[in-house]
């Protein structure tokens, strides 16, 4: 499906135009207003249980209901309602505090809901849960489940937004009642929709196992009526290089290194090696370091010579306080100067 061209364009604006948005981060007016009925409700269960001492006498109780309406408590709340770094929520309160004092003196039981009258019905900033926009309208799909609760309604709850849906996913459509490829309508009536994800051998399904599928997926063939994992490996020309070894996972593979001792292998470690490097050789199945220096035929050439086994090689040296020359260590000679003619040039340079 090609998306239409206004849409495309759209998306492109949309980043642009949140730039200086985002910069500020100021929270919406609604948003503002919710935060603040938050706390407000927050105060009033910190406040519930003050000047009750737990016991149950006939004084606290009378005491106790009337602090829970009393001006006294509204104060308490009011007080500690806002951090004193936040700027948004003490100018709201400033400039809203005697409607909020109206509500919890004389308006709080007929609107027990306090965003409702405060937020929506008093200050307009916010919509009642399922409407949106200036006026509050009814989302797609209706207030009380809005995308048919397979989806975000634009704007829910603000005086924002254009009410259309934003699907969850495996849902589309205009109320999130269709599914999108990859999943199946697994119930399906007036009301509710719910879509279920295919088995991942399938593009497109019917039902939830790899039998149910319409069309398989990438990796995956049809064989018999089942959609079956293709075996990359077993191919004629093996997808990895020669260094690496194949593993055959559903609906693909990978390619991993063989162990660094390895020519060729079928899988991870110095066990699974085809053939050595140099250096090298199988024991007990694995590819094992040979010590040069131990074998009959002796590694190291010259008469006297020392040899050291390192892996994959050996070095032959000449004791200490001997040196090399073509087929033998000889007794470095230590009067008259410590180094070898050869060598004397380099001293004056220095
Ligand atoms: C539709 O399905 C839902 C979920 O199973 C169920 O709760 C609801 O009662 C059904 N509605 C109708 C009209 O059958
Ligand atoms: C591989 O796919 C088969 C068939 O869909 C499934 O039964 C199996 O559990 C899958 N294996 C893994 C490791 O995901």
């Amino acid at each position: 499906m090609r998306p239409p061209a206004p849409a495309t364009l759209g998306l492109l604006l949309l980043p642009l135009l949140m730039l200086p948005g985002e910069a500020d981060k100021k929270p919406t007016p609604c948003q503002s207003c919710r935060e603040l009925v938050d706390k407000f409700h927050q105060g009033m269960v910190d406040t519930a249980k003050k000047n009750f001492g737990g016991g149950n006498t006939a004084w606290e109780e009378k005491t106790l209901s009337k602090y829970e309406s009393s001006e006294v408590r509204l104060l308490e709340i009011l007080e500690r309602l806002c951090g004193s770094s936040d700027f948004e929520c003490n100018r709201m309160l400033e400039e809203h505090e005697e409607q909020l004092e109206a509500w919890w003196l004389r308006l709080k039981k007929d609107y027990p809901d306090l965003f409702e009258w405060f937020c929506v019905k008093t200050l307009k900033f916010c919509c009642s849960p399922g409407t949106y926009g200036p006026d509050c309208l009814a989302c797609q799909g209706g207030p009380k489940r809005p995308c048919s609760g397979n989806g975000r309604c634009s704007g829910d709850g603000s005086r924002q937004g254009d009410g259309s849906c934003q699907c969850h996913m495996g849902y589309k459509g205009a109320l999130c009642t269709d599914c999108v490829d990859g999943y199946f309508s697994s119930l399906r009536n007036e009301t509710h929709s719910i879509c279920t994800a295919c088995d991942e051998s399938c593009k497109t399904c019917t039902g939830p196992t790899n039998r149910d599928c319409n069309q398989c997926e990438g990796g995956w063939v049809l064989e018999g009526d089942a959609c079956l994992d293709v075996d990359e490996c077993a191919a004629e020309t093996p997808p990895c290089e020669l260094s690496q070894f194949c593993k055959n996972i559903n609906g693909s593979y990978y390619c991993e290194e063989c162990d660094s001792t390895c020519v060729g292998c079928t899988g991870k470690g110095p066990e699974q090696c085809k053939d050595c490097i140099p250096g090298y050789t199988k024991e007990n199945g694995q590819c094992t370091d040979i010590d040069e220096c131990s074998l009959e035929e002796k590694a190291c050439m010259r008469k006297g010579e020392n040899c050291y086994n390192t892996p994959g090689s050996f070095v032959c040296v000449c004791p200490d306080g001997f040196e090399e020359t073509e087929d033998a260590c000889v007794k470095t000679e230590v009067q008259g100067g410590e180094e070898s003619a050869t060598q004397a040039p380099s001293h004056e340079d220095l």
